[in-house]
């Protein structure tokens, strides 16, 4: 066991939060919101866990004061959350949808009621699907299309706002939808990824200079990390394990704050990306306030015969959670070293850190050890992080409540707080009550 964590080992300023979003909680079938890709994805056979959809999920859409009273009363500073795009226009364009816009301003107001600083992301994955037959990320419209959502939500609820960041997560959207199929919309294209890749920068960069335009400020970036160790010492492991960490973390990293594109993917994608994509960094590079870090584990890269990218990514020998991801809290001090090379001084977050466990309650009680274990080993590389100068000004846990998982549905628990997603009852686990009492002063 790690020595006990104190809250003094960050700055009195360091923010707390937890992370959400929409689809995976709010329950997409209420309150008017338009088809997503999801609804699609999941609805064919073997993209999801029994074919699990948002319709409901925690059903946070009516029972959001209840869970934002959850998230006040374990002392958080900070609220992460996404907007549906679906929700507010239906179509992806036009017409808002009254009711969604409505519902954004109840859960914002109540986010402030409760003393929780309102952090929005515009995009958390649901693409409207209206938009989605145009092809989706692969058309570069979309750019202009998330340009156009951006100002509307930057009119509608700017002021309110804390922080905004345009994208959760590019690669998801990107590669792991586009090239591996594993999510919305489950293609598996080369071509596609590429455009996917360059089309999500181009979002990103639209919908911070229309938010920028509407007097917002506190705009930023959030990506996911994932620290590629070669699976051996032979150097063609280091080879696909050096590919896999360019396509996953340098290449959006690259595009934002450097106009370019890591050598390493472009050896693959280069051949695939739309014609005068060199023009479009003037956008990418928007400044912006600060960059969020997503992390959950770490990769073990192999090199695999045939085609680029030949990579295969093969079991490690540390402790997993329930997804099957090693923990391995270092790899976080490495992804915020990696961050800060590409953008010195600029302020970082941690937007998102947890885990999935096989959380069972008993007698009332939901008891979850090794996430207070995960919990209190990544708290503490994010406090080493700063005491050796990387300028981090806050933490996210992933998640509040437990959740839609995507494509493995129900069954992955991430939250502090159980849901029982027969009866929608919340119980805050043994890691609620053990966060609460770190943010009142008590070790963790
Ligand atoms: C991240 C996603 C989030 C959740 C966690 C476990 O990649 O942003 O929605 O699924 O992983």
């Amino acid at each position: 066991m790690s020595d006990p964590l104190p809250r003094s080992a960050f700055p009195e300023d360091f923010l707390f939060g937890a992370a959400t979003s929409s689809y995976q909680i709010e329950g997409h079938g209420f309150g008017g919101a338009g088809p997503t890709h999801w609804d699609s994805f999941a609805a064919t056979p073997g993209n999801v866990v029994r074919q699990e959809d948002g319709r409901v999920a925690c059903d946070h859409y009516h029972r959001f004061p209840g869970d934002l009273g959850l998230a006040a009363g374990m002392g958080l500073d900070a609220y992460r959350f996404s907007t549906s795009w679906a929700r507010i226009l239906p179509e992806g364009r036009g017409t808002p949808n009254p009711e969604g816009l409505d519902f954004y301003d109840r859960l914002i107001d109540c986010m402030l009621e409760n003393g929780l600083k309102p952090a929005v992301t515009l995009y958390h994955w649901e693409l409207p699907s209206a938009l989605a037959d145009l092809g989706g990320w692969r058309n570069r419209d979309i750019a202009a299309w998330f340009g156009d959502f951006a100002q509307l939500v930057a009119r509608r609820y700017g002021d309110r706002l804390w922080s905004a960041a345009p994208v959760n997560e590019p690669w998801c959207v990107s590669w792991l939808s586009h090239f591996e199929g594993a999510q919305a919309p489950g293609l598996r294209d080369i071509r596609a990824t590429a455009r996917a890749m360059h089309h999500v920068l181009l979002a990103h960069g639209t919908a911070i200079n229309a938010m920028r335009a509407e007097g917002m400020g506190n705009l930023g970036a959030v990506c996911n990390f994932e620290d590629s160790i070669p699976a051996s010492d032979a150097p063609a492991d280091h080879l696909a394990a050096e590919r896999q960490a360019a396509i996953y973390n340098r290449f959006f990293l690259s595009g934002l704050f450097r106009g370019a594109y890591p050598e390493r993917v472009m050896e693959g994608l280069g051949p695939h990306l739309p014609a005068g994509w060199q023009d479009d960094f003037a956008v990418i590079r928007t400044p912006i306030d600060w960059i969020g870090a997503n992390f959950y584990t770490c990769n073990r890269a192999q090199w695999a015969e045939g085609a680029w990218p030949n990579i295969r990514l093969v079991e490690g020998p540390l402790e997993k959670t329930a997804m099957g991801w090693e923990i391995r809290p270092e790899s976080l001090g490495a992804m915020l070293r990696l961050v800060t090379e590409y953008c010195p001084g600029l302020p970082v977050y941690v937007t998102e850190n947890g885990m999935a466990g096989h959380d069972v309650p008993a007698g009332g009680e939901v008891p979850d050890p090794q996430r207070i274990a995960y919990l209190r080993d990544h708290l503490a590389v994010a406090a080493r992080a700063i005491a050796d100068g990387i300028p981090l000004k806050g933490y996210f846990l992933w998640s509040l409540l437990d959740n839609y998982e995507w494509s493995l549905g129900y069954e992955k628990r991430f939250g502090l707080v159980h849901v029982d997603f027969d009866t929608l009852a919340r119980t805050p686990k043994h890691s609620y009550h053990a966060v609460k009492a770190f943010l009142r002063g008590s070790d963790l």
